[in-house]
């Protein structure tokens, strides 16, 4: 009650708030819904974290030095926060303050609030209570209620791309990695909210929404729907020109999934799907749960639903136990496939996840010189692909000016950067743009009244 009555008296100032984001698209989403909860306490966001009243560091946890890049950024954050005085509420969110929110208020005691990523609905209590000088607040449990039944209707418009966050969470415990532990056990929200919301953000000008997840296949609707009839259902919803959803794990592509890739124009021919290795022995030591042969069987499905499919993939090199024979197998595998796009990382032990422990440990040299190889071999691809869409008409959904003068820019279905000349009244709509030149990390095109790639 006394927290309710504090939050209404701050509400009556108008106060600046600055959002730092790290880590993945779950984090963008959930940083855009901490502004949301805070905004009617009369906080509008600040450009910049100069004089801001409050400070949020979203954080990752997901690779090597997360928490000294963590602390390393609060000592930067600290020194705004004398220069205001004091008065500067600064709160820690996300990842690392979930897996080490009591060692940060220890080592940054001028950080006022640590809040993990399930408790962000209760930011308005949490910064009552930091309000009153010297308390601290920390909460890092997963707490019963859901924050998604918490979180207010009414959001900042996204804009002409938005996320959506359906799912959180991991059951699946690869050997390598921190998320079941930071972000819980999966979760999915219903059907029913996950349409409410994808209406208000076409509503407000949304023209594309990617939906988001740790696990965002393993998505089920407590109505007994799958991902596949989701996307059906959100076909649906008139002006939506563009669906996307990400990240997936490749024995949670079922059927009608795969059919939802044959039969739904709006969803984009382009996924995001993990593999990390190419490697039988190397997989079965990640806990996969899959072959090689498993991905590829996955990718063959996929491409007779959709035949312009284009994929990426996240890659490990170097996890405990991976030999010269493995990493080639890694190889092998993105010859066969082929990724326009992926990311590949160095493995990273990460404190309390089983293969951190692992008595076989691959040199830094050698995670060094396979991530290169690999590196290489990717770039090739993603040249390579982006030469054969010249000449190509593909629709482009523009979503801001370009960085020169009279030129827009916006994005192909395979999410690559374009831009063309041409009038800003086109900004928030898809045109076919015929592609003339490619660019180390973007397309040149010009508007044309061609035909789409089918
Ligand atoms: N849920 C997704 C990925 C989440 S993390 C999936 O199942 O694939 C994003 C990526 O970070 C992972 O795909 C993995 O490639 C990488 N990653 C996770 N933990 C890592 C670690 N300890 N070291 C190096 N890379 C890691
Ligand atoms: Fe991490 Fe594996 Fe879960 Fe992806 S599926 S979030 S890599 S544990
Ligand atoms: Fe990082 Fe947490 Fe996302 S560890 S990748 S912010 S789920």
């Amino acid at each position: 009650m006394e927290a309710g009555r504090e939050a209404a008296t701050i509400a009556t100032a108008r106060k600046r708030l600055h959002v730092i984001t790290w880590g993945c698209q779950m984090n963008v989403y959930d940083s855009g819904r901490m502004a949301d909860v805070l905004a009617p306490l009369g906080y509008a966001p600040a450009a910049v974290p100069e004089g801001a009243d409050m400070v949020i560091l979203n954080t990752c946890h997901i690779r090597d030095k997360a928490a000294e890049k963590v602390f390393s950024e609060l000592g930067r954050l600290r020194r705004m926060k004398e220069a205001t005085g004091g008065r500067m509420i600064l709160a820690v969110a996300g990842c690392v303050a979930q897996a080490e929110g009591a060692e940060i208020l220890a080592r940054a005691p001028y950080v006022d609030i640590v809040l993990g990523p399930q408790t962000y609905h209760r930011l308005p209590e949490m910064v009552a209570r930091a309000s009153r000088a010297g308390n601290k607040v920390i909460e890092t449990d997963f707490p019963a209620e859901d924050k998604f039944d918490h979180l207010p209707d009414a959001a900042a418009p996204q804009g002409i791309t938005a996320f959506l966050t359906i799912q959180e969470g991991c059951d699946k415990f690869c050997s390598f990695c921190v998320v079941p532990y930071t972000r819980g056990a999966e979760q999915s929200r219903s059907a029913a909210t996950v349409i409410a919301e994808a209406r208000r953000l076409v509503a407000q000008g949304a023209v594309e929404i990617s939906l988001l997840g740790q696990n965002v296949n393993a998505w089920h609707g407590t109505e007994g729907w799958g991902l596949g009839r989701l996307l059906r259902a959100m076909a649906e919803i008139p002006g939506l020109k563009r669906l996307r959803y990400t990240t997936s794990h490749p024995r949670d592509m079922d059927d009608d999934l795969i059919a939802a890739h044959r039969d739904l124009p709006t969803l984009m021919p382009f996924l995001h799907l993990p593999v990390q290795s190419g490697s039988d022995r190397i997989l079965f030591a990640m806990n996969r749960k899959h072959t090689a042969d498993e991905y590829r069987a996955v990718v063959r499905k996929l491409r007779d639903a959709r035949p312009d499919l284009a994929l990426s993939s996240d890659f490990i090199v170097g996890h405990p136990g991976e030999t010269e024979q493995d990493f080639e197998a890694t190889m092998q595998l993105v010859r066969d496939v082929t990724f326009p796009m992926a990311y590949s990382f160095k493995y990273s032990p990460r404190p309390g996840t089983p293969a951190a422990g692992a008595p076989i440990q691959v040199p830094e040299a050698e995670k060094d010189r396979r991530l290169q190889a690999l590196q290489a071999l990717l770039r090739e691809q993603q040249a390579a692909f982006s030469a054969s869409c010249v000449g190509l008409t593909m629709p482009v959904l523009f979503t801001g000016t370009g960085r020169h003068l009279g030129q827009i820019a916006g994005r192909s279905p395979y999410l690559q950067p374009v831009h063309v000349t041409g009038p800003a009244e086109l900004i928030g709509t898809e045109q076919p743009v015929t592609i003339t030149a490619t660019h180390p990390n973007s397309l040149a095109g010009t508007v044309s009244q061609e035909r789409r790639r089918a």
